[in-house]
C-alpha cells in the first residue's frame, strides 16, 4: 500500500445493526459491512437491548475482519478509527467503544468519538453549506441546519415518538411484524392512502416539532373495527410522510440552505423519497437521498465524520467514553 493513501475504520454499534467501513482517502467507500440484528429481535416485536450487546460483542471482531476482506487491506494499514459513542444503547455504545479503544492503542493509531446523528446528518457524503438535514430514524426524528462541519443547529424534534417507532408500533398494533417500515411501505402500494383522515399534531411548543403518538392511538382506536390493512397503511404512511415534509418545508421557509438531505431508516420509504424528490423540485434546490444501505444505520457515515475530525485533530483518549443521549451541537 502507498504510504499516501489513508484508510479509516469507521464501526457502529449503537442500536442492532453491527457495522464496519473502510473509508479510503476521507470519501471513497471500499467495504461497508452491516450484520443486522433483526432475527434476534424479531420474536420479541423490538430491539431488546441486553441481547443486542450481546450480539455486538460476538459479531464485531468478524465484521471487521469481513470489511478489511473486502477492502483489500489489513489492520496495519489502517490510519485511523472512528467509533460511534453517543447517542444509543449504552451496552450497545460500549462494545464498539470498547473494541475500538483497544484496537487504536493496539495498532498505535488515533481514535475519534462520533456523534450518530452526525453520521447520519453527513451520510450523503455532501458538504455543501448550508444545508437542511431530516435525519429521521427508529430512534430520532430530527430537523437540523448545517451550516457547517462544526455549526449544527436543531430546529425541531419529535415530543415523544421518533417516525420510524411510529411504523413499528403501527405495524405491531396492526399485526404486521418486526420492523415496521418496511412491511408498512410495501403494504401500502396495494391501499388507498386516503381512505382513512388522521388529524395531524401540532406541537405548542415550536412549529417545527413532530409528534406521532396521537396517530398511533388513533390507529389503534381503529384496529377493533377490522379496517381493511391496506387502506390503513397507506393512510398512516401519507400521514407520516405528510407531516415531515409539512415540517421540512418549515424550515426551508426559515433558514437558508443550498440544499435537503434526508437520511435515517425512515428515509428509505418509498413515500417519503419520492415527496422529498418533489419539493426539492418545487424549490429548485437539490435534494440528497442517500442509498438505503447508508441511509440506515452503518460504519461508513461514522468514518466519513471520523476522517474530518481526526483531520481536525479531535481525537479521544483512554479515557473516552460513552453516553447514552448527548445533544449535536
Ligand atoms: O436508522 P435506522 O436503521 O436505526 C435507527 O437509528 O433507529 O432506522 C430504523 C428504522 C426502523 O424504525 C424501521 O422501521 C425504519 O427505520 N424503516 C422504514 C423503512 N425502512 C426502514 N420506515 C419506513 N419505510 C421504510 N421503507
Ligand atoms: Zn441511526
Amino acid at each position: 500500500m502507498g504510504g499516501h493513501l489513508s484508510y479509516i475504520l469507521g464501526i457502529d454499534t449503537s442500536c442492532d445493526e453491527t457495522s464496519a467501513a473502510i473509508l479510503k482517502d476521507d470519501n471513497e467507500i471500499c467495504a461497508n459491512i452491516i450484520s443486522s440484528q433483526i432475527k434476534i429481535h424479531q420474536p420479541f416485536g423490538g430491539v431488546v437491548p441486553e441481547l443486542a450487546s450481546r450480539s455486538h460483542l460476538q459479531a464485531l471482531p468478524l465484521v471487521v475482519d469481513e470489511a478489511l476482506k473486502k477492502a483489500g487491506i489489513g489492520l496495519k494499514d489502517l490510519s485511523g478509527i472512528a467509533v460511534t459513542t453517543s447517542p444509543g444503547l449504552i451496552g450497545c455504545l460500549l462494545v464498539g467503544l470498547s473494541y475500538a479503544k483497544a484496537l487504536a492503542f493496539s495498532l498505535k493509531i488515533p481514535c475519534t468519538a462520533v456523534h450518530h446523528l452526525k453520521g447520519h446528518l453527513f451520510s450523503g457524503f455532501s458538504e455543501t453549506y448550508p444545508f437542511l438535514g431530516l435525519v429521521v430514524s427508529g430512534g430520532h426524528t430530527a430537523l437540523y441546519h448545517v451550516k457547517s462541519f462544526d455549526q449544527i443547529a436543531c430546529l425541531g424534534q419529535t415530543v415523544d415518538d421518533a417516525a420510524g417507532e411510529a411504523f413499528d408500533k403501527v405495524a405491531k398494533l396492526m399485526g404486521l411484524g418486526y420492523p415496521g417500515g418496511p412491511l408498512i411501505d410495501k403494504l401500502s402500494r396495494e391501499g388507498n392512502p386516503t381512505a382513512f383522515q388522521f388529524t395531524r399534531s401540532q406541537v405548542k411548543k415550536g412549529p417545527m416539532n413532530f409528534s406521532f403518538s396521537g396517530l398511533k392511538t388513533a390507529v389503534s382506536r381503529l384496529m377493533p373495527q377490522k379496517p381493511h390493512l391496506a387502506d390503513l397503511a397507506a393512510s398512516f404512511q401519507k400521514e407520516v410522510v405528510g407531516a415531515l415534509i409539512e415540517k421540512t418545508e418549515l424550515a426551508l421557509d426559515e433558514v437558508e440552505a443550498k440544499l435537503l438531505v434526508v437520511t435515517g431508516g425512515v428515509a428509505c420509504n418509498s413515500l417519503l423519497r419520492s415527496e422529498a424528490l418533489n419539493l426539492g423540485k418545487e424549490r429548485g434546490m437539490e435534494v440528497i437521498l442517500p442509498s438505503p444501505l447508508l441511509c440506515t444505520d452503518n460504519g461508513a457515515m461514522i468514518a466519513y465524520v471520523g476522517a474530518r475530525q481526526l483531520k481536525q485533530g479531535k481525537t479521544m483518549g483512554a479515557d473516552g467514553n460513552a453516553l447514552a443521549s448527548a445533544p449535536l451541537w
